[in-house]
């Protein structure tokens, strides 16, 4: 989908900008479904530097939003009260991340109601696959909001997953509607996740190994059709692991940042950034 590019600061016939000035000039774009502008991100580094710069991710608490020690996290959201298992024990697991809450996962969350309360995005109807659900919360807010939501992870991740889908989501009258699926990053995605291609894709969280980020953008590449709209709300808490992500998914899509101003007013964070994509 093409990506409309305005300029913040539009030159006023008859007066000429140095280089300095143009250098400046914000770009703010649309991009795929979402219905306000973004900031395009056009150099990893640059990003990394205005991210870590203004938000100063390393001065602000960890974990604002979630406490991964206990065993439910509860959250209101769409009219329903979510109460989320988790299984803090599991975390010491080497490679277990997805058995407790992150806060990106609470502010995706939020942030997609928010923005379908505003009319900034429709989910209604609409097919969205998640990326590394862990204990399942966005996907679960996903469908809440009218999605046809796939939510998935590695085959050893999906009990937690079932149970939390199930246990919040079985007795509501749901508008959309919440299936839990295994997906490993990197191989060949299952047909039913992409006939057709999903309108959406979402991950919390997933952006966090150097080592994945290859993995991770294979399976991007392979979910997204011309029409698909990636939203990631990414933990900012390595920024070379963000600079290789941005690096490598900036040859295959067009990236833009969504600004805090745009999030739920009550769920924003400067140690999460949130990115809107699609493919170019
Ligand atoms: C840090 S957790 C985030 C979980 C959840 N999205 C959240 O925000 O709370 C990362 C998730 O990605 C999943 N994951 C990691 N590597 C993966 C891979 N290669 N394929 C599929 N899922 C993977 C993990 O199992 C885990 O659920």
């Amino acid at each position: 989908m093409a990506a409309e590019t305005v300029s913040l600061n539009p030159e006023i016939p008859g007066e000429r900008k140095d280089e300095a000035e143009e250098d400046e000039v914000e770009q703010l774009t649309l991009i795929g479904s979402y219905g306000e502008k973004v900031r395009l991100v056009e150099d990893p580094m640059e990003e990394i530097m205005l991210v870590w710069g203004i938000q100063q991710p390393t001065f602000s608490k960890q974990n604002a939003f979630v406490a991964q020690s206990s065993l439910t996290l509860n959250l209101d959201a769409c009219g329903h009260s979510l109460s989320i298992l988790q299984s803090p024990s599991s975390l010491g697991t080497p490679g277990v991340t997805g058995s407790v809450m992150w806060d990106s996962g609470i502010v995706l969350g939020k942030f997609l109601e928010h923005a379908v309360d505003t009319k900034m995005l429709t989910l209604q109807g609409k097919k969205a696959v998640e990326l590394g659900s862990g204990c399942g919360l966005v996907g679960c807010i996903a469908a809440l909001l009218g999605a046809q939501c796939i939510l998935t992870d590695l085959p050893d991740r999906l009990r937690l997953l079932r149970k939390n889908v199930e246990s919040n989501l079985d007795h509501v009258n749901l508008r959309g509607s919440a299936t839990v699926f295994e997906l490993v990053w990197g191989d060949d995605p299952d047909p039913t996740l992409v006939e057709p291609f999903p309108d959406y894709v979402i991950g919390s969280d997933v952006i966090y190994s150097e080592e994945a980020v290859t993995d991770l953008i294979t399976t991007l590449v392979d979910l997204c059709g011309a029409a698909t709209t990636v939203f990631l709300a990414g933990e900012l808490r390595n920024d070379a692991v963000l600079e290789c992500f941005l690096e490598a998914v900036m040859k295959e899509f067009v990236v833009g940042r969504v600004e805090q101003t745009q999030w739920h007013p009550d769920y924003h964070s400067p140690r999460v950034a949130l990115y809107v994509l699609t493919k170019k």
